[in-house]
């Protein structure tokens, strides 16, 4: 594992935002694993700016969310697939057939989430996944004691995650109390991980995953195992690092990084 610290949430963003356009300019049909959070959308904005500015094609592009609520319909407003059409699809030249996210309606779940697991299989696999982390620690919405080696299916949310985000339902009695999500073996297959964090909120959550323990009670530990994962994180989530001053140094001089500083 890697991580890079940048000043500000901004810079940390915007560094984000390059190596997904890098990656689809190397590999236009691109299988990208997507996530939602407040974070990811300063994030998905900048994606859009620069694809209208520089022209960058996402028409091959195919995506893969990593979660959707159960009982939600596409069209309600708090659905992912209502977020990322917001935020994302619809500012983009991507093919909408070309994006997933599995159906927290379908009648048998179970199968929905069979079916999620074979369609990235028929793809290819995830190519690059981006990520964020909940303050539980979980990533995609697997909460504490996923197993490592779980696939996509349906998991109950913690009190942590619906204190986090019932307030942007309505009426935050409504947010549904179980997810589809992909498992943290489905995270840990695909070829490369960015993991995106800003705040001081999650400087404890990050502090944990990166260089405590690996555990289930912090499913964002198990990127710990993955031999290509990257962690981008601004001064503010940064603060509980023990190794602040040596990811420093990685950004400021190790040759991968010279074209982003
Ligand atoms: C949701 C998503 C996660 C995301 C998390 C962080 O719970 N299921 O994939 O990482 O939110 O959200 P935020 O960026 O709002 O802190």
């Amino acid at each position: 594992m890697e991580v890079i610290i940048r000043p500000d949430k901004e810079k940390a963003m915007e560094l984000v935002a390059k190596l997904i356009i890098n990656a689809v300019r190397e590999k236009p049909s691109l299988v990208l694993g997507l996530a939602t959070g407040n974070t990811m959308e300063p994030l998905y904005a900048k994606i859009a700016e620069i694809h209208k500015r520089e022209k960058v094609d996402f028409s091959l592009c195919r995506t893969f969310n990593l979660d959707e609520y159960v009982g939600l319909k596409a069209e309600h407003r708090n659905s992912y697939r209502h977020y990322m059409n917001e935020h994302f699809f619809n500012k983009i030249n991507i093919d909408l057939r070309n994006t997933h996210l599995p159906s927290g309606t379908a009648k048998d779940l179970d199968r929905e989430c069979e079916k999620y697991e074979q369609k990235m299989k028929e793809c290819g696999g995830i190519d690059f996944q981006l990520l964020g982390i909940g303050k539980s620690g979980h990533i995609g919405f697997n909460e504490p004691l996923s197993a490592f080696f779980s696939r996509t299916r349906v998991k109950a949310l913690t009190p942590t995650t619906i204190a986090q985000n019932s307030p942007l339902f309505d009426r935050p009695e409504d947010m549904p109390k179980r997810a589809i999500t992909m498992g943290v073996g489905t995270i840990l297959e695909a070829k490369r991980i960015v993991t995106l964090v800003v705040g001081s909120s999650k400087a404890e959550i990050l502090a944990k995953a990166v260089e405590g323990p690996v555990t289930s009670m912090v499913s964002a530990s198990a990127l710990q195992l993955h031999s290509k994962c990257v962690v981008i994180a601004d001064e503010k989530a940064a603060a509980n690092l023990q190794g602040r001053d040596y990811y420093r140094w990685i950004f400021n001089n190790e040759p991968e990084w010279d074209e982003f500083r």
